[in-house]
């Protein structure tokens, strides 16, 4: 097994169920961007909190992660809540890209996941008009930055394109965040 996996599968054993999550980069204001129909792809879902949180939006929603016990949490916190239909879940090793069916989403989240190869798929992913919503650990404002910090301005380089529409970015105290629509 992947090594990610193996040392997810651990941390999440006996993990309790998530219960929906606004992803952390949306504010009161800025949460009516993301649609209230369509399809969400939420990157290296964890437990699933954002997941939940799409569904309950109104999206359909297909959550990745390596880990299949993280998977087996979404799809149990998924069945507990009666969100399983408007959930699939699916074991994805993200090291090797996005599968190419993976594609026309209205929304793509992805938190505390970084993923620079990822960064450019994220936007080509989404259907014109569509969000992308990103939170990774930053070195800005971080007491002891690791390698999965991201340097300053690592969001804001990689989304800086013309078929792209900055509506937030922030960072500070550790973590960056930021919010995109396709044109
Ligand atoms: C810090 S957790 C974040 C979970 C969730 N997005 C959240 O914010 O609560 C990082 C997640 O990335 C997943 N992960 C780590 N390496 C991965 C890989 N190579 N492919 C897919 N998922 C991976 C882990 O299993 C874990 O669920």
């Amino acid at each position: 097994m992947h090594d990610d996996a193996t040392r997810w599968d651990a941390r999440y054993d006996g993990h309790r169920l998530a219960s929906p999550s606004r992803p952390d980069a949306l504010t009161d204001e800025l949460e009516s961007v993301v649609p209230t129909s369509g399809r969400a792809l939420d990157v290296a879902a964890g437990a699933g909190a954002q997941s939940l949180w799409l569904e309950r939006r109104g999206l359909s929603v297909v959550a990745l992660d390596v880990s299949p016990v993280a998977v087996g949490l979404v799809r149990d916190a998924a069945d507990a809540a009666g969100l399983a239909a408007g959930i699939e879940v699916r074991v994805a090793d993200l090291d090797d890209g996005l599968d190419p069916d993976l594609t026309r989403f209205d929304v793509i989240v992805c938190q505390r996941f970084r993923a620079p190869h990822l960064y450019a798929a994220f936007v080509e992913r989404l259907v014109p008009g569509g969000i992308a919503v990103v939170t990774v650990l930053s070195q800005v404002g971080a007491d002891q930055p690791g390698p999965f910090h991201a340097p300053a301005g690592e969001l804001l380089q990689a989304f800086e394109r013309d078929d792209v529409e900055l509506l937030r970015h922030v960072e500070a105290d550790g973590q960056a965040s930021i919010v995109v629509r396709r044109r």
